[in-house]
């Protein structure tokens, strides 16, 4: 089984970026997260970053028939991308949505989940664990 973790912009900020909602950890910090949860699953984990919507768009197409599953965090895409939604319903594979913060409890307009529509799953402030969360899911499935 092979799974995609994709990251919007400003994740690759983490550790800088509004440490009080983000945390302290970085980037790399959630790769190795991610890389280690991957190998106590036994399944193998992609990982991409992009600040760019179109390079995640052509993320997501690239996976079709390569992938099993997909987490996804667009970032701030979350709350204004029908490009990357309509990628993610194009390819149809089983997706989770991931965020660190709850967006549910902060400002409204990150109430809004465009990518939710093409997502089984959505974890949202549960940090890095929301990832483990996710591929879980994926996994069990
Ligand atoms: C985020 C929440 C988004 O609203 C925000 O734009 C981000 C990060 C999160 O992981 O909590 O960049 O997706």
């Amino acid at each position: 089984m092979k799974l995609l973790i994709i990251n919007g912009p400003n994740l690759n900020m983490l550790g800088i970026r509004e440490k009080h909602l983000y945390g302290a950890q970085d980037y790399q910090a959630l790769c190795n997260f991610i890389l280690e949860t991957a190998k106590d699953l036994g399944v193998e984990a992609e990982l991409y970053q992009s600040n760019h919507e179109g390079d995640l768009v052509d993320c997501i197409q690239n996976a079709y028939q390569r992938i099993d599953g997909i987490v996804i965090n667009p970032g701030a895409y979350t709350h204004t991308s029908v490009a990357i939604l309509d990628a993610l319903k194009a390819v149809s594979i089983p997706a989770c949505e991931v965020h660190l913060t709850d967006v549910n409890a902060r400002e409204e307009f990150r109430k809004i989940s465009y990518v939710r529509l093409a997502c089984e799953k959505t974890f949202a402030g549960f940090g890095f664990d929301g990832y483990k969360m996710a591929m879980e899911y994926l996994v069990n499935r």
